[in-house]
């Protein structure tokens, strides 16, 4: 008897864990753990499309390289993406609050062959916003 009851907390305890370890990372219902750096951000939302090397992929849908990519240069484009999306990228305002996306736009501007060393503020983001 005393094992079993044992076994039955040990389960109810490991419960959760095997809950948390579902493959959304950034879904608003995780938040046991949100995305902190720049490059959690990056590996928990963007990834899954454009690849851990950010080559890009030909999946469903064409996912175009964020690699050496000349049009992360001006911030206001990889920027919108973010908010509005387009085609079979979609917006990501529900997972992303504006510091986040600032800091994974910095991120992909300054990693994976691009070198944009300006990086992007919270303020920018609100600003594409409106507000
Ligand atoms: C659900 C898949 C998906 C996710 C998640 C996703 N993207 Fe995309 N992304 C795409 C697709 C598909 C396109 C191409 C859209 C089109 O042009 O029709 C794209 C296009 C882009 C572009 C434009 C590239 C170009 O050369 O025009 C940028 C920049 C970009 N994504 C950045 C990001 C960043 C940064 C993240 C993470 C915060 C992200 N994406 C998350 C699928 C995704």
């Amino acid at each position: 008897m005393k094992t079993r009851a044992a076994f039955l907390i040990l389960l109810a305890l490991s419960a959760p864990a095997f809950a948390q370890g579902g493959d959304t990372p950034g879904a608003s219902t995780n938040k046991a753990r949100p995305p902190v750096t720049s490059e959690q951000v990056y590996q928990q939302v963007c990834q899954a499309c454009h690849m851990a090397d950010a080559r890009g992929g030909k999946g469903a849908a064409m996912i175009p390289a964020l690699a050496k990519n000349p049009k992360l240069e001006e911030p206001g484009y990889p920027i919108g993406m973010i908010l509005q999306g387009r085609g079979a990228m979609p917006p990501l305002t529900d997972l992303l609050k504006p510091a986040q996306i600032a800091t994974v736009v910095t991120y992909v501007r300054t990693h994976f062959g691009n070198s944009y060393k300006k990086p992007v503020t919270e303020a920018d983001v609100k600003m594409m916003m409106g507000q």
